[in-house]
């Protein structure tokens, strides 16, 4: 029958016919997709793939971590850590155009991985690396009309091909799949719970819910005020219902507030819980009052530089789900 066991069965029969004794790289993002590609194909050839994860340093609180240590745990994969933390702080200072934001972080995703690959392509091994892993669903190929075309590194991160000297051959071994076939085959394999169901996350991160500059500041109050809502969300036991929930810094917007004993001049965030079937269209998430009400004594508690807490309430159309 079709199961799930036959599915990752197969899979990684496949991969192991077409890479055979060659070598792959795969590119982590922290996202699902990747994380089960991944996994799929070290199952398939083992030692032979090299996983790189670059961090950029745009993920929420744990996620790198989760990456690092919890799927290097649960699948015994070879992972090579590129910590860019400073290189994307640098080459994002001052911007606060969301779109010159995601062409920076795309393009500085690019040459770190790109450097990142050339010292693996390069190590001394009998098999040259000849293989790219990508985590492409099925809808991912629909969209872009069905065609392989160069390695690109997923459109998650709204770049273009790598560089003609470094062309790989693709590995796409969720090219079949749907979403929830994904999940259930990253169960399957082993993964971390915290991966498998993570909530759909864009990949230039939290600089997109930075409304302003990106500094590491702001980053580390994001963080903390993020961690907080998707901490009371899932012990609230919601986080399966909601499709996304964006939480976002006006970093440039101050406004007075009176904590402790003293007036505060502080930064709003705004919570935007979502339901979606596809991401296309959303609606505001009712969460409970009691919900809102725990994160919001706790964010003002906990993160010093916040002093408000918004909800926004707005569909989408007319509103996009993120706010840049
Ligand atoms: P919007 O904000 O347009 O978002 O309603 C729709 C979905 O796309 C995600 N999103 C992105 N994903 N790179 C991504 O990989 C991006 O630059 C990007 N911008 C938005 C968003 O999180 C939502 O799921």
């Amino acid at each position: 029958g079709w199961t799930m066991v036959n599915i990752a069965e197969d899979s990684i029969e496949a991969v192991r016919a077409r890479v055979g004794g060659k070598r792959a790289i795969c590119a982590l993002s922290g996202g699902v997709d990747s994380a089960v590609a991944g996994a799929l194909v070290q199952r398939a050839i083992g030692d032979r793939l090299t996983c790189v994860f670059v961090d950029h340093g745009l993920l929420r609180k744990g996620e790198a971590e989760q990456v690092e240590k919890d799927f290097v745990a649960a699948t015994g994969v070879n992972l090579h850590v590129v910590d860019a933390q400073d290189r994307f702080l640098a080459v994002l200072d001052g911007v606060s155009d969301p779109e010159q934001k995601r062409k920076i972080i795309g393009r500085e995703f690019i040459r770190v991985f790109e450097e990142a690959a050339r010292e693996i392509v390069g190590e001394d091994a009998p098999e040259p690396v000849e293989f790219l892993v990508q985590g492409t669903l099925y809808p991912d190929v629909v969209e872009s009309g069905g065609g392989t075309g160069a390695a690109n590194i997923k459109s998650h991160h709204n770049v273009g091909g790598l560089p003609e000297d470094l062309q790989f051959k693709l590995v796409e071994p969720l090219r079949t799949l749907f979403k929830d076939e994904v999940r259930a085959l990253g169960e399957q394999l082993g993964l971390p719970p915290e991966m498998v169901w993570r909530q759909p996350f864009p990949g230039p991160g939290l600089a997109i819910r930075i409304v302003g500059a990106v500094t590491r500041e702001r980053l580390e109050i994001l963080r903390d005020a993020d961690a907080i809502a998707r901490e009371e969300l899932t012990r609230a036991g919601l986080d399966r219902d909601i499709w996304q929930f964006p939480v976002v810094l006006l970093a440039d917007v101050r406004s007075v507030g009176v904590q402790g004993d003293g007036r505060t001049y502080g930064h709003p965030i705004v919570l935007r819980p979502v339901t979606s079937e596809d991401a296309m269209t959303a609606d505001w998430a009712r969460l409970p009052y009691d919900l809102l009400q725990r994160i919001s004594t706790r964010i003002t508690n906990e993160v010093r530089e916040i002093n408000r807490v918004t909800v926004d309430i707005t569909s989408k159309p007319p509103g996009t789900i993120e706010w840049e």
